[in-house]
């Protein structure tokens, strides 16, 4: 462990299937007005929304609908957001949903009481904020991103073919977050599967990279291998609710910044990820998946000894007699053998991307230098070429 940090994780957690009655003991901290914000539809369905609902009207709330939060928020939904949260001076932003309300609703926390434009001051600027910040709260609906405690909120803006993350300071955590693993189970099985490769990736992004021995690497090839087991049972049976209890807990620990203390991180697949977001509107986790297999064959020369300890202690390839490539590749292979089993997309034109849309995603990719190798513009280039 040869990094130096710092460590603070401000989101208050309630966990288990009757984490949803402590709404009860956090509304009395905030003011009257809640803008309660959900996606198309799926709250209504499983009876989420009432549930919360009955809860928002027992404690007197004044209660605000912004509906309609699409995967992959927009820009201009955010302005809608910001909006709405001005008209009726909003005092907490309640998201139920997955990662797309709660980065939402963390993007529109920082907007409200702040005049410029969000999407330049934040996702093209990259500035913090500087004004008062709405508090957030979270009822998660579905596990993948980590966003229920962390700081990161992700915007996309058709028009610039841009799907950006900014990742905020500790004041923009949400302030609670209520993980029920019932309300996960009336997911469609690809969106459960998006949301596990997403877990997956966030893990492997701050996995690959470092050479020192780090705590963290242990952690994480912990957190890995419950994700792969819990996995396997939950695409045989998603009614099984220990696997999505443990599928969800996982998924907050895979990006609630504790395993990325002392790292560089990587975080290259989610640019390649996001970049194909930006141009195809796809699920991100599946974008991931995409991307994932041509990327980590491409760096692996960079990291191999990275690469051969994933594979022995992550998929459990005896290394007896083997180079360390060799090692690596027989990981490689396990970690594709388990994504084909659970079913992630396996490559972008499963997607809808074709040859001539590479050079738009390249232009929408953004490179970081904190993994093995910092990829040039053609290295991205080869490497989606070899995902399609
Ligand atoms: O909109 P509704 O009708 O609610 O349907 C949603 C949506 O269509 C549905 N869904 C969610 N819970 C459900 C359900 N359907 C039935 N039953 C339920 N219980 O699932 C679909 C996807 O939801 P969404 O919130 O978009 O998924 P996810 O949680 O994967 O969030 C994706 C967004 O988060 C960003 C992604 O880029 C993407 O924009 N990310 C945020 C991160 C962060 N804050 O740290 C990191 C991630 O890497 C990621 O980039
Ligand atoms: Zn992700």
């Amino acid at each position: 462990m040869l990094g130096n940090f710092s460590y603070k994780n401000a989101t208050k957690l309630y966990f288990g299937d009757d984490s949803l009655k402590y709404l009860n003991d956090e509304l009395p901290k905030y003011g009257k007005n809640v803008q309660l914000i959900y996606g198309g539809g799926s709250v209504k369905r499983n009876g989420v929304y009432d549930a919360v609902m009955q809860i928002l009207k027992a404690n007197g709330k004044t209660v605000v609908e912004d509906a309609g939060v699409m995967p992959n928020p927009t820009a201009e939904k955010l302005r809608e957001g910001v909006r709405i949260a001005r008209e009726n001076n909003v005092d907490l932003l309640l998201a139920v949903g997955g990662g797309s309300c709660c980065d939402y609703a963390k993007a529109v926390s920082v907007s409200v009481h702040c005049d410029d434009d969000p999407w330049d001051k934040y996702f093209i600027r990259f500035e913090e904020p500087d004004c008062e910040i709405v508090p957030v709260g979270c009822i998660l609906t579905m596990a993948g991103t980590g966003s229920e405690m962390n700081a990161g909120s992700v915007i996309t803006n058709h028009e610039q073919k841009l799907k950006i993350g900014h990742v905020f300071g500790e004041e923009v955590m949400p302030k609670f977050s209520i993980l029920n693993p019932t309300f996960t189970l009336s997911l469609p099985k690809r969106q459960m599967v998006a949301g596990i490769y997403d877990i997956f990736n966030h893990i492997c992004e701050q996995y690959f990279s470092g050479e020192d021995d780090n705590t963290s690497d242990y952690i994480a090839e912990a957190l890995m291998k419950s994700v792969i087991h819990s996995s396997l049972i939950a695409v045989e049976d998603p009614q099984d609710y220990e696997a999505r209890s443990n599928i969800m807990w996982s998924a907050t620990w895979a990006l609630n910044t504790l395993i990325s203390r002392g790292k560089t991180t990587d975080w290259m697949v989610h640019m390649l990820g996001q970049a194909v977001g930006a141009i195809t509107d796809a699920t991100h986790g599946m974008t991931l998946a995409a991307v994932s297999l041509p990327y980590y064959r491409f760096i692996m020369p960079y990291g191999v000894k990275k690469f051969a300890r994933f594979a022995v202690e992550v998929w459990g390839v005896d290394p007896t007699g083997k180079t360390d490539t060799q090692t690596a590749e027989e990981g490689l292979a396990a970690m594709e053998a388990w994504m084909k089993k659970i079913g992630t997309a396996m490559d972008l034109s499963e997607l809808g991307v074709t040859e001539d849309m590479i050079e738009a995603i390249a232009d929408a990719t953004i490179i970081l230098d904190g993994g093995y190798k910092a990829l040039t513009r053609d290295d991205v280039v080869s490497v989606l070429k070899a995902s399609l």
